[in-house]
């Protein structure tokens, strides 16, 4: 294993255990609302301070662009960390959130880690070296039709601008493929989709930390990544993705393009 993705391995499952640990105490935690429907937690901040420490104490030279805390330094290698993606889950008991780290050097991902701490699955991933769910191999489906697909996504919950899109996309998307699925977790949907249990992705609105390590990992399975048109950059910054086997990518892409409005772009 690459030393850095090494650190972020033991960073991302200190964080995790901490995480699910706290599973038990959740009805007596200090639950602070950040806007409509987006809640942050005790367990985010000290998960994100572990992380942190783990990594700095690690490269203490390193950059940090974390939820949580926000972003300092100004090295070439910057660590992307979402300490705990689905704390809406998290926080109903609900069993599907991660932990999510990435690293980018001069701008290219380049290791990706996603812990799921309730299942002990470690998700992956090293620029070149293809993407492992513990210590095993995955690749994306080889699913061809949409009939059979089985398709990922996530639901507007505090920014309702795209809504008519968005609900245009969903009865065109479910009426096509076998079925949707809406877990909560993006950066686990994105794990998933790499591992196979979805043939492909698609969300609007998200941030850099939730995408990160995801797309990495997709990618190294043989996955492809882009925004809402089909365009492979852009995503990280827009925050709007479609993810997919090669084949079911292309067909996605084409039933998002009649509802495509200005902002989705
Ligand atoms: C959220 C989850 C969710 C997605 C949201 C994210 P958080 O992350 O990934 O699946 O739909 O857009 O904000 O806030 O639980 O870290
Ligand atoms: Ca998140
Ligand atoms: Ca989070």
């Amino acid at each position: 294993m690459h030393p850095m993705l090494n650190i972020a391995v033991k960073a991302a499952r200190r964080a995790g255990n901490l995480i699910y640990r706290s599973t038990d105490k959740i009805d007596h935690l200090t639950v602070t609302k950040k806007s409509h429907a987006d809640f942050v937690t005790e367990v985010d901040r000290a998960a994100e301070q572990v992380i942190i420490q783990t990594l700095l104490e690690a490269y203490p030279e390193h950059s940090i662009l974390a939820e949580e805390s926000g972003a300092h330094g100004e090295s070439e290698y910057l660590w992307i960390i979402d300490p705990l993606d689905g704390t809406t889950n998290f926080l109903h008991g609900f069993p599907q959130f991660a932990v999510s780290i990435a690293l980018q050097h001069k701008g290219v991902l380049t290791q990706a880690v996603i812990y799921d701490p309730v299942r002990n699955e470690l998700f992956t991933a090293t620029r070149g070296r293809g993407a492992y769910l513990n210590d095993k191999r995955i690749r994306v489906t080889k699913r061809l039709h949409m009939a059979d697909a089985l398709i990922g996504t996530g639901f507007p919950y505090s920014n309702f601008q795209h809504m008519d899109a968005y609900i245009a996309i969903l009865r065109d998307v479910m009426q096509a493929s076998s079925g949707l699925r809406r877990p909560g977790s993006a950066a686990l949907d994105l794990a998933w989709m790499a591992a196979g249990r979805y043939d492909g992705f698609f969300e609007s609105c998200l941030k850099a930390w939730d995408i990160a390590a995801g797309c990495l990992i997709i990618t190294e399975a043989g996955g492809l990544v882009t925004d809402l048109k089909g365009t492979p950059d852009g995503y990280m910054k827009s925050g709007h993705i479609c993810a997919g086997n090669p084949d079911i990518h292309g067909h996605l892409i084409k039933l998002i393009a009649p509802h495509l409005t200005a902002a989705l772009k």
